[in-house]
Protein backbone atom coordinates (compact mmCIF):
# COMPACT_ATOMS: atom_id res chain seq x y z
CA UNK A 1 0.00 0.00 0.00
CA UNK A 2 0.81 3.30 -0.63
CA UNK A 3 1.37 6.49 2.46
CA UNK A 4 -1.58 8.45 1.88
CA UNK A 5 -3.41 11.75 3.21
CA UNK A 6 -6.85 11.85 4.37
CA UNK A 7 -8.41 15.57 4.50
CA UNK A 8 -11.71 15.99 4.53
CA UNK A 9 -12.97 19.24 6.30
CA UNK A 10 -16.35 19.63 5.44
CA UNK A 11 -19.31 19.26 7.81
CA UNK A 12 -21.69 17.13 6.54
CA UNK A 13 -25.67 17.75 7.75
CA UNK A 14 -27.54 15.28 6.07
CA UNK A 15 -31.15 14.00 6.57
CA UNK A 16 -34.46 15.14 5.83
CA UNK A 17 -35.56 18.88 6.56
CA UNK A 18 -31.82 19.90 7.13
CA UNK A 19 -31.90 22.67 4.27
CA UNK A 20 -33.93 24.72 7.14
CA UNK A 21 -30.44 24.75 8.79
CA UNK A 22 -28.59 26.58 5.92
CA UNK A 23 -28.87 29.80 7.62
CA UNK A 24 -27.60 29.09 11.30
CA UNK A 25 -24.50 27.20 9.10
CA UNK A 26 -24.02 29.86 7.54
CA UNK A 27 -24.02 32.14 10.40
CA UNK A 28 -21.76 30.10 12.05
CA UNK A 29 -18.78 31.41 9.47
CA UNK A 30 -19.08 34.76 10.63
CA UNK A 31 -19.04 35.99 6.97
CA UNK A 32 -20.19 39.46 6.22
CA UNK A 33 -22.58 38.68 3.27
CA UNK A 34 -23.08 35.83 1.04
CA UNK A 35 -23.42 34.75 -2.85
CA UNK A 36 -26.47 32.31 -3.02
CA UNK A 37 -25.48 30.65 -6.38
CA UNK A 38 -27.87 28.15 -8.26
CA UNK A 39 -28.19 26.86 -11.65
CA UNK A 40 -31.07 26.57 -14.35
CA UNK A 41 -34.26 26.88 -12.48
CA UNK A 42 -35.08 23.71 -10.96
CA UNK A 43 -34.68 25.31 -7.11
CA UNK A 44 -36.96 27.86 -8.08
CA UNK A 45 -39.39 25.64 -9.73
CA UNK A 46 -39.10 23.66 -6.44
CA UNK A 47 -39.33 26.26 -4.05
CA UNK A 48 -35.86 25.31 -2.24
CA UNK A 49 -34.77 28.81 -2.75
CA UNK A 50 -37.16 30.26 -1.55
CA UNK A 51 -36.81 27.95 2.05
CA UNK A 52 -32.97 28.72 1.64
CA UNK A 53 -33.64 32.90 1.86
CA UNK A 54 -36.17 32.06 4.20
CA UNK A 55 -33.47 30.22 6.65
CA UNK A 56 -30.75 33.19 5.74
CA UNK A 57 -33.85 35.75 6.68
CA UNK A 58 -34.45 34.05 9.70
CA UNK A 59 -30.90 34.02 10.81
CA UNK A 60 -30.26 37.40 9.84
CA UNK A 61 -27.64 37.13 6.96
CA UNK A 62 -27.02 39.48 4.25
CA UNK A 63 -26.89 38.18 1.00
CA UNK A 64 -27.31 38.43 -2.75
CA UNK A 65 -28.01 35.65 -5.63
CA UNK A 66 -26.97 34.63 -9.33
CA UNK A 67 -28.49 32.10 -10.50
CA UNK A 68 -28.37 30.84 -14.47
CA UNK A 69 -25.21 27.88 -14.41
CA UNK A 70 -25.57 25.77 -16.38
CA UNK A 71 -24.34 22.15 -16.73
CA UNK A 72 -20.87 22.12 -17.77
CA UNK A 73 -20.70 25.48 -15.81
CA UNK A 74 -19.05 28.11 -18.00
CA UNK A 75 -16.29 30.85 -17.67
CA UNK A 76 -18.12 33.39 -18.83
CA UNK A 77 -20.88 33.15 -16.23
CA UNK A 78 -17.99 32.63 -13.11
CA UNK A 79 -16.37 35.90 -14.58
CA UNK A 80 -19.56 38.02 -14.49
CA UNK A 81 -19.75 36.61 -10.41
CA UNK A 82 -16.36 37.49 -9.15
CA UNK A 83 -17.73 40.95 -10.79
CA UNK A 84 -20.72 40.81 -8.85
CA UNK A 85 -19.00 39.43 -5.58
CA UNK A 86 -16.57 42.33 -5.77
CA UNK A 87 -18.75 45.24 -6.21
CA UNK A 88 -21.16 43.74 -3.50
CA UNK A 89 -18.22 42.97 -0.93
CA UNK A 90 -19.27 38.73 -0.98
CA UNK A 91 -17.20 36.45 1.58
CA UNK A 92 -19.14 33.51 1.01
CA UNK A 93 -20.68 31.35 -1.61
CA UNK A 94 -23.72 29.41 -1.07
CA UNK A 95 -24.40 26.93 -4.05
CA UNK A 96 -27.81 25.48 -4.03
CA UNK A 97 -27.50 22.70 -6.70
CA UNK A 98 -25.44 20.08 -8.23
CA UNK A 99 -21.97 19.94 -9.24
CA UNK A 100 -21.98 22.52 -11.66
CA UNK A 101 -23.30 25.10 -9.79
CA UNK A 102 -20.76 24.08 -7.02
CA UNK A 103 -17.66 24.34 -9.40
CA UNK A 104 -18.98 27.53 -10.55
CA UNK A 105 -19.32 28.33 -7.40
CA UNK A 106 -15.74 27.54 -6.32
CA UNK A 107 -14.60 28.91 -9.37
CA UNK A 108 -15.43 32.37 -8.30
CA UNK A 109 -13.92 31.49 -5.17
CA UNK A 110 -10.50 31.41 -6.33
CA UNK A 111 -11.18 34.94 -8.85
CA UNK A 112 -12.26 36.17 -5.16
CA UNK A 113 -8.92 35.53 -3.47
CA UNK A 114 -6.14 35.41 -6.23
CA UNK A 115 -5.31 38.16 -8.81
CA UNK A 116 -5.20 37.74 -12.50
CA UNK A 117 -7.36 35.49 -14.51
CA UNK A 118 -9.00 32.85 -13.05
CA UNK A 119 -9.12 30.52 -16.05
CA UNK A 120 -5.07 29.91 -15.34
CA UNK A 121 -5.45 27.43 -12.84
CA UNK A 122 -7.56 25.53 -15.26
CA UNK A 123 -5.26 25.99 -17.63
CA UNK A 124 -2.49 24.24 -15.46
CA UNK A 125 -0.22 27.79 -16.04
CA UNK A 126 0.02 28.19 -12.39
CA UNK A 127 -1.49 27.15 -8.57
CA UNK A 128 -4.21 29.10 -6.08
CA UNK A 129 -2.95 30.13 -3.35
CA UNK A 130 -7.23 30.70 -1.82
CA UNK A 131 -10.33 30.20 -2.10
CA UNK A 132 -13.21 32.44 -0.81
CA UNK A 133 -14.88 29.68 1.53
CA UNK A 134 -17.94 27.40 0.18
CA UNK A 135 -21.10 25.85 1.52
CA UNK A 136 -23.71 23.58 -0.06
CA UNK A 137 -26.86 22.39 -0.30
CA UNK A 138 -27.28 19.84 -2.81
CA UNK A 139 -29.72 18.65 -5.16
CA UNK A 140 -28.33 16.25 -7.22
CA UNK A 141 -26.08 12.81 -5.87
CA UNK A 142 -23.65 12.65 -8.68
CA UNK A 143 -20.31 14.50 -9.04
CA UNK A 144 -19.18 14.67 -5.49
CA UNK A 145 -18.27 18.69 -5.60
CA UNK A 146 -20.17 18.89 -1.94
CA UNK A 147 -17.05 17.47 -0.69
CA UNK A 148 -14.14 17.45 -2.91
CA UNK A 149 -10.80 19.66 -3.78
CA UNK A 150 -12.03 19.44 -7.38
CA UNK A 151 -13.99 22.23 -9.62
CA UNK A 152 -14.46 21.65 -13.08
CA UNK A 153 -15.32 24.74 -15.77
CA UNK A 154 -15.94 25.20 -19.58
CA UNK A 155 -14.39 28.07 -21.53
CA UNK A 156 -16.63 28.89 -24.01
CA UNK A 157 -14.02 30.03 -26.61
CA UNK A 158 -12.70 27.06 -28.24
CA UNK A 159 -14.80 24.75 -25.99
CA UNK A 160 -12.13 23.56 -23.50
CA UNK A 161 -13.55 21.53 -20.13
CA UNK A 162 -10.76 21.73 -17.76
CA UNK A 163 -10.54 20.64 -13.97
CA UNK A 164 -8.30 22.33 -11.05
CA UNK A 165 -8.28 20.71 -7.83
CA UNK A 166 -6.77 21.86 -4.66
CA UNK A 167 -7.69 21.65 -1.21
CA UNK A 168 -8.62 25.43 -0.86
CA UNK A 169 -11.81 24.57 -2.08
CA UNK A 170 -13.48 21.82 -0.15
CA UNK A 171 -16.79 23.39 0.84
CA UNK A 172 -17.15 24.05 4.73
CA UNK A 173 -20.32 22.23 5.26
CA UNK A 174 -22.66 20.20 2.94
CA UNK A 175 -26.59 20.34 3.72
CA UNK A 176 -27.56 17.06 2.11
CA UNK A 177 -31.35 16.16 2.24
CA UNK A 178 -32.14 12.85 0.08
CA UNK A 179 -35.86 14.11 -0.38
CA UNK A 180 -33.97 17.69 -2.33
CA UNK A 181 -33.07 15.06 -4.86
CA UNK A 182 -36.67 13.34 -5.64
CA UNK A 183 -37.56 15.47 -8.02
CA UNK A 184 -34.66 14.64 -10.58
CA UNK A 185 -34.95 13.49 -14.02
CA UNK A 186 -34.57 9.87 -14.21
CA UNK A 187 -31.62 10.46 -16.81
CA UNK A 188 -30.13 12.92 -14.24
CA UNK A 189 -30.35 10.05 -11.58
CA UNK A 190 -28.71 7.48 -13.44
CA UNK A 191 -26.39 9.80 -14.60
CA UNK A 192 -25.40 10.92 -11.34
CA UNK A 193 -25.04 7.22 -10.40
CA UNK A 194 -22.87 6.15 -13.20
CA UNK A 195 -20.72 9.47 -11.64
CA UNK A 196 -20.59 8.01 -8.49
CA UNK A 197 -19.88 4.61 -9.06
CA UNK A 198 -16.62 5.72 -11.80
CA UNK A 199 -15.31 7.91 -9.25
CA UNK A 200 -14.52 5.32 -7.15
CA UNK A 201 -13.79 3.06 -10.46
CA UNK A 202 -11.40 5.21 -11.40
CA UNK A 203 -9.53 5.07 -7.80
CA UNK A 204 -9.95 1.34 -8.33
CA UNK A 205 -8.02 0.60 -11.85
CA UNK A 206 -5.02 1.65 -10.59
CA UNK A 207 -0.98 0.52 -10.47
CA UNK A 208 -1.12 -0.54 -6.71
CA UNK A 209 -0.76 -2.88 -3.96
CA UNK A 210 -4.03 -2.58 -2.93
CA UNK A 211 -5.51 -2.29 0.86
CA UNK A 212 -7.49 -5.22 1.73
CA UNK A 213 -9.92 -2.76 3.56
CA UNK A 214 -10.29 0.12 0.59
CA UNK A 215 -11.10 -2.52 -2.10
CA UNK A 216 -13.99 -3.48 0.94
CA UNK A 217 -15.54 -0.03 1.39
CA UNK A 218 -14.90 0.31 -2.86
CA UNK A 219 -16.49 -2.60 -3.85
CA UNK A 220 -19.65 -2.42 -1.47
CA UNK A 221 -20.16 1.32 -2.45
CA UNK A 222 -20.07 0.44 -5.92
CA UNK A 223 -22.25 -2.56 -5.28
CA UNK A 224 -24.94 -0.72 -3.48
CA UNK A 225 -24.84 2.22 -5.97
CA UNK A 226 -25.86 -0.47 -8.25
CA UNK A 227 -28.63 -1.94 -6.12
CA UNK A 228 -29.99 1.54 -5.68
CA UNK A 229 -30.03 2.98 -8.76
CA UNK A 230 -31.81 -0.05 -9.73
CA UNK A 231 -34.47 1.00 -7.38
CA UNK A 232 -34.85 4.57 -8.26
CA UNK A 233 -35.62 3.84 -11.57
CA UNK A 234 -38.91 2.54 -11.15
CA UNK A 235 -39.29 3.81 -7.64
CA UNK A 236 -37.95 7.64 -7.81
CA UNK A 237 -39.17 8.34 -4.26
CA UNK A 238 -37.81 5.93 -2.12
CA UNK A 239 -36.05 7.64 0.36
CA UNK A 240 -33.40 5.09 1.87
CA UNK A 241 -32.27 4.77 -2.23
CA UNK A 242 -32.08 8.06 -2.43
CA UNK A 243 -30.18 8.45 0.85
CA UNK A 244 -27.82 5.26 0.15
CA UNK A 245 -26.71 7.02 -3.31
CA UNK A 246 -26.65 10.80 -1.48
CA UNK A 247 -24.08 9.40 0.90
CA UNK A 248 -22.19 7.04 -1.54
CA UNK A 249 -21.79 10.61 -3.77
CA UNK A 250 -19.84 11.86 -1.16
CA UNK A 251 -17.58 9.31 0.25
CA UNK A 252 -16.84 8.21 -3.63
CA UNK A 253 -15.35 11.32 -4.32
CA UNK A 254 -13.81 12.89 -0.96
CA UNK A 255 -10.84 10.59 -1.17
CA UNK A 256 -12.21 7.70 1.56
CA UNK A 257 -11.77 5.47 -1.78
CA UNK A 258 -8.43 5.95 -2.87
CA UNK A 259 -6.80 5.72 0.51
CA UNK A 260 -3.61 3.38 -0.50
CA UNK A 261 -3.32 3.69 -3.65
CA UNK A 262 -1.61 5.58 -6.59
CA UNK A 263 -4.70 7.84 -7.13
CA UNK A 264 -6.32 5.78 -9.55
CA UNK A 265 -6.63 6.28 -13.37
CA UNK A 266 -8.83 8.74 -14.54
CA UNK A 267 -8.57 8.37 -17.98
CA UNK A 268 -12.58 7.64 -18.61
CA UNK A 269 -13.23 10.90 -16.61
CA UNK A 270 -10.20 12.65 -18.99
CA UNK A 271 -12.16 11.02 -22.09
CA UNK A 272 -15.32 11.94 -20.75
CA UNK A 273 -14.81 15.71 -20.54
CA UNK A 274 -13.79 16.81 -23.94
CA UNK A 275 -17.10 15.05 -25.08
CA UNK A 276 -18.72 16.92 -22.14
CA UNK A 277 -17.06 20.22 -23.46
CA UNK A 278 -17.59 19.47 -27.43
CA UNK A 279 -21.17 18.24 -27.15
CA UNK A 280 -21.89 19.35 -23.69
CA UNK A 281 -23.46 15.70 -22.75
CA UNK A 282 -24.73 14.86 -19.08
CA UNK A 283 -21.25 13.90 -17.14
CA UNK A 284 -22.01 10.58 -16.15
CA UNK A 285 -23.89 9.64 -19.32
CA UNK A 286 -20.81 10.43 -20.86
CA UNK A 287 -18.28 8.23 -18.64
CA UNK A 288 -20.23 5.13 -19.35
CA UNK A 289 -20.15 5.96 -23.24
CA UNK A 290 -16.56 6.11 -22.85
CA UNK A 291 -15.64 3.60 -20.01
CA UNK A 292 -16.02 -0.14 -21.76
CA UNK A 293 -14.30 1.20 -24.59
CA UNK A 294 -11.34 2.41 -22.07
CA UNK A 295 -11.71 -0.39 -20.03
CA UNK A 296 -11.43 -3.26 -23.19
CA UNK A 297 -8.25 -1.39 -24.57
CA UNK A 298 -6.20 -1.37 -21.10
CA UNK A 299 -7.42 -4.74 -19.03
CA UNK A 300 -4.55 -6.69 -20.96
CA UNK A 301 -1.73 -4.37 -18.50
CA UNK A 302 -3.51 -5.78 -15.37
CA UNK A 303 -6.03 -8.34 -15.91
CA UNK A 304 -5.69 -9.83 -12.25
CA UNK A 305 -7.53 -6.51 -11.35
CA UNK A 306 -10.14 -6.12 -13.51
CA UNK A 307 -11.18 -10.21 -12.60
CA UNK A 308 -11.31 -8.99 -8.86
CA UNK A 309 -14.00 -6.38 -9.83
CA UNK A 310 -15.83 -8.76 -12.21
CA UNK A 311 -15.89 -11.18 -9.57
CA UNK A 312 -16.28 -8.83 -6.06
CA UNK A 313 -18.39 -6.16 -8.07
CA UNK A 314 -20.43 -7.79 -10.64
CA UNK A 315 -20.85 -10.86 -9.14
CA UNK A 316 -19.64 -12.97 -12.36
CA UNK A 317 -18.30 -16.66 -12.49
CA UNK A 318 -14.45 -16.89 -13.12
CA UNK A 319 -13.67 -17.35 -16.68
CA UNK A 320 -10.70 -20.06 -17.26
CA UNK A 321 -8.39 -17.46 -17.00
CA UNK A 322 -8.02 -13.47 -15.21
CA UNK A 323 -8.72 -11.86 -19.08
CA UNK A 324 -11.54 -13.86 -19.51
CA UNK A 325 -12.98 -13.08 -16.11
CA UNK A 326 -11.93 -9.49 -17.15
CA UNK A 327 -14.06 -9.15 -19.95
CA UNK A 328 -16.88 -10.66 -18.54
CA UNK A 329 -17.15 -8.14 -15.97
CA UNK A 330 -16.77 -5.36 -18.38
CA UNK A 331 -19.88 -6.82 -20.33
CA UNK A 332 -21.85 -7.17 -17.21
CA UNK A 333 -21.10 -3.58 -16.11
CA UNK A 334 -22.41 -2.32 -19.52
CA UNK A 335 -25.49 -4.65 -19.31
CA UNK A 336 -25.81 -2.63 -15.81
CA UNK A 337 -26.18 0.66 -17.75
CA UNK A 338 -28.09 -0.28 -19.89
CA UNK A 339 -30.37 -1.66 -17.63
CA UNK A 340 -30.34 2.37 -16.51
CA UNK A 341 -31.14 3.60 -19.61
CA UNK A 342 -27.15 4.65 -20.01
CA UNK A 343 -25.22 4.51 -22.53
CA UNK A 344 -22.43 2.65 -23.35
CA UNK A 345 -21.35 4.19 -26.67
CA UNK A 346 -21.22 7.90 -27.59
CA UNK A 347 -23.93 7.24 -31.05
CA UNK A 348 -26.15 5.93 -28.10
CA UNK A 349 -26.56 9.89 -26.93
CA UNK A 350 -27.54 10.37 -30.15
CA UNK A 351 -23.97 11.69 -31.47
CA UNK A 352 -22.77 10.77 -34.65
CA UNK A 353 -18.38 11.18 -34.13
CA UNK A 354 -17.30 11.88 -37.52
CA UNK A 355 -13.34 11.26 -38.18
CA UNK A 356 -12.73 15.18 -37.83
CA UNK A 357 -14.00 15.05 -34.37
CA UNK A 358 -12.40 12.05 -33.80
CA UNK A 359 -9.26 13.67 -34.21
CA UNK A 360 -10.21 17.04 -32.61
CA UNK A 361 -11.45 15.01 -29.40
CA UNK A 362 -8.00 12.71 -29.28
CA UNK A 363 -5.86 16.15 -29.79
CA UNK A 364 -7.94 18.31 -27.35
CA UNK A 365 -7.75 15.08 -24.51
CA UNK A 366 -4.07 15.04 -25.07
CA UNK A 367 -3.61 19.25 -24.33
CA UNK A 368 -2.74 18.86 -28.53
CA UNK A 369 0.46 15.74 -27.68
CA UNK A 370 1.69 17.32 -24.25
CA UNK A 371 0.44 14.78 -21.74
CA UNK A 372 -0.40 11.71 -21.45
CA UNK A 373 -2.92 9.64 -19.18
CA UNK A 374 -3.99 7.09 -17.18
CA UNK A 375 -1.58 4.69 -14.75
CA UNK A 376 -3.56 0.88 -15.19
CA UNK A 377 -1.54 1.54 -19.03
CA UNK A 378 -0.53 5.10 -19.77
CA UNK A 379 -2.36 6.47 -23.12
CA UNK A 380 -0.94 8.80 -26.13
CA UNK A 381 -2.93 10.42 -28.35
CA UNK A 382 -3.21 8.04 -30.22
CA UNK A 383 -4.55 5.53 -27.95
CA UNK A 384 -6.85 7.89 -26.80
CA UNK A 385 -7.76 8.46 -30.59
CA UNK A 386 -8.36 4.49 -30.49
CA UNK A 387 -10.54 4.65 -27.66
CA UNK A 388 -12.82 7.35 -28.97
CA UNK A 389 -12.75 5.31 -32.21
CA UNK A 390 -14.38 2.03 -30.13
CA UNK A 391 -16.30 4.38 -28.53
CA UNK A 392 -17.90 5.54 -31.30
CA UNK A 393 -20.42 2.76 -31.66
O1 LIG B 1 -29.69 23.86 -13.33
P1 LIG B 1 -30.90 23.24 -12.75
O2 LIG B 1 -32.16 23.81 -13.22
O3 LIG B 1 -30.82 23.12 -11.24
O4 LIG B 1 -30.97 21.71 -13.33
C1 LIG B 1 -30.00 20.73 -13.04
C2 LIG B 1 -29.20 20.33 -14.29
O5 LIG B 1 -29.96 20.50 -15.45
C3 LIG B 1 -30.71 19.46 -12.71
N1 LIG B 1 -31.03 19.32 -11.30
C4 LIG B 1 -30.17 19.37 -10.26
N2 LIG B 1 -30.83 19.08 -9.12
C5 LIG B 1 -32.12 18.87 -9.46
C6 LIG B 1 -32.25 19.03 -10.84
N3 LIG B 1 -33.44 18.88 -11.48
C7 LIG B 1 -34.51 18.56 -10.75
N4 LIG B 1 -34.46 18.38 -9.41
C8 LIG B 1 -33.28 18.51 -8.73
N5 LIG B 1 -33.23 18.28 -7.41
O6 LIG B 1 -29.79 18.42 -13.05
C9 LIG B 1 -28.99 18.85 -14.13
C10 LIG B 1 -27.55 18.47 -13.83
O7 LIG B 1 -27.01 19.25 -12.80
P2 LIG B 1 -25.43 19.32 -12.60
O8 LIG B 1 -25.14 20.21 -11.45
O9 LIG B 1 -24.79 19.64 -13.90
O10 LIG B 1 -25.10 17.80 -12.24
P3 LIG B 1 -23.84 17.11 -11.63
O11 LIG B 1 -23.88 17.18 -10.15
O12 LIG B 1 -23.77 15.81 -12.29
O13 LIG B 1 -22.58 18.01 -12.07
C11 LIG B 1 -21.97 17.82 -13.31
C12 LIG B 1 -20.75 18.68 -13.43
O14 LIG B 1 -19.81 18.37 -12.40
C13 LIG B 1 -18.54 18.06 -13.00
C14 LIG B 1 -18.95 17.47 -14.31
O15 LIG B 1 -17.88 17.42 -15.22
C15 LIG B 1 -20.05 18.40 -14.74
O16 LIG B 1 -19.51 19.59 -15.29
N6 LIG B 1 -17.76 17.23 -12.10
C16 LIG B 1 -17.30 17.81 -10.99
C17 LIG B 1 -16.52 17.14 -10.08
C18 LIG B 1 -16.01 17.79 -8.86
N7 LIG B 1 -16.15 19.09 -8.76
O17 LIG B 1 -15.44 17.15 -7.96
C19 LIG B 1 -16.13 15.74 -10.30
C20 LIG B 1 -16.89 15.05 -11.36
O18 LIG B 1 -16.11 14.03 -11.89
C21 LIG B 1 -17.35 15.91 -12.48
O19 LIG B 1 -16.35 16.05 -13.48
ZN1 LIG C 1 -17.19 12.46 -12.39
Amino acid sequence: MENFQYYTPTKVVFGKGTEDLTGELVKAQGCRKVLVHYGSGSVVRSGLLDRIFRSLDAAGIDYISLGGVVPNPRLSLVYEGIDLCKKEKVDFILAVGGGSVIDSAKAIGYGMTNDGDVWDFYDRKRQAQACLPIGTVLTISAAGSEMSNSSVITKEDGWLKRGYSSDYSRPKFAVMDPVLTMTLPKYQTASGCVDIMMHTMERYFNQSDNMELTDGISENLIRTVMKNARILMTEPENYNARAEVMWAGSLSHNGLTECGTDGGDWSSHQLEHELGGMFDVAHGAGLAAVWGSWARYVMDARPERFAQFAVNVMGVDPAKDDAGTALKGIEAMEDFYRSIDMPVCIRDMGIEVTEDQLNELADKCSHFGGRTLGVVKKLTRDDMYQIYKNARG
